[in-house]
């Protein structure tokens, strides 16, 4: 017997190592996720990629994909959850996207527009975070954190720099920079390096190149967030296998 699981009913071949999200991106399909990316694995912070397997919740970027299971995925009570923790993501920081250089290229206005959300539901907390523009080349709006590491990950593990680190806890958690000064000028990060280029919001943005493309011309402006995932996720099972 081939190994396969069920997503909603549906049969999902995987290998022997894949995670369920990792399974369902092969096959062609989309589960909902913000921290995990396919360059660099999974982190289990957002709980976005929530689904049920035998009743219980587990997140699918760390879950590994067993012959057999039952994978419930796109049920109405797992969006509300999905809607919900969006929701607690956009008040927990200040995310302006009418007034954002990233809006349409934007991982998280991109899925509260997949996920259909109407607004943010819970009080807005308003965190004081500190914004730095000291580096040359690379503007740093902590404002528009959402502690998803992807920038910590990408520094350590792709660019070999370790610049980026989440100092404090909850709301006050803030993204902090690896000098003694705390001044992102003091680092050796670049706007080449892919702790910038895949920050999924506004925080981490390159230098005079904003409106370079207009708006209505950006990736969520002509792409879902579904076919620019899956193709992601196919290029690098090309690239790495
Ligand atoms: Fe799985 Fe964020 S994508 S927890």
């Amino acid at each position: 017997m081939s190994n396969t699981f069920f997503l909603d009913g549906l049969e999902i071949p995987f290998r022997e190592g894949q995670t369920v999200l990792e399974a369902v991106l092969s096959a062609g399909r989309y589960i909902p996720h913000l921290c995990w990316r396919p360059q660099l694995g999974p982190h289990s912070s957002c709980r976005l990629c929530t689904v049920i397997i035998s009743g219980r919740p587990f997140s699918s970027c760390t879950q590994p994909a067993m012959k057999g299971q039952q994978v419930e995925c796109d049920t109405s009570e797992l969006h509300d959850l999905r809607r919900a923790v969006l929701q607690m993501i956009f008040v927990e920081g200040n995310h302006y996207c009418p007034s954002c250089e990233e809006s349409g290229n934007c991982r998280l206005q991109a899925m509260a527009y997949h996920l259909g959300l109407q607004d943010n539901h819970f009080p807005q907390q308003f965190p004081i975070r500190e914004r730095d523009s000291s580096h040359p080349d690379v503007n740093m709006d902590r404002d528009r954190c959402i502690r998803c590491e992807i920038c910590v990950r990408a520094s350590r593990y792709l660019d070999g720099k370790n610049v980026f680190g989440i100092h404090g806890r909850g709301i006050k958690s803030n993204l902090a920079v690896n000098a003694p000064s705390g001044l992102l000028k003091d680092t050796d990060v670049a706007a080449e390096d892919q702790a910038v280029t895949m920050c999924p919001t506004g925080c981490l943005t390159v230098k005079r190149v904003g409106f370079k493309v207009p708006i209505g011309e950006r990736i969520f402006d002509k792409e879902t967030i579904v076919s620019v995932a899956l193709k992601e996720f196919r290029d690098e099972e090309v690239a790495h296998g």
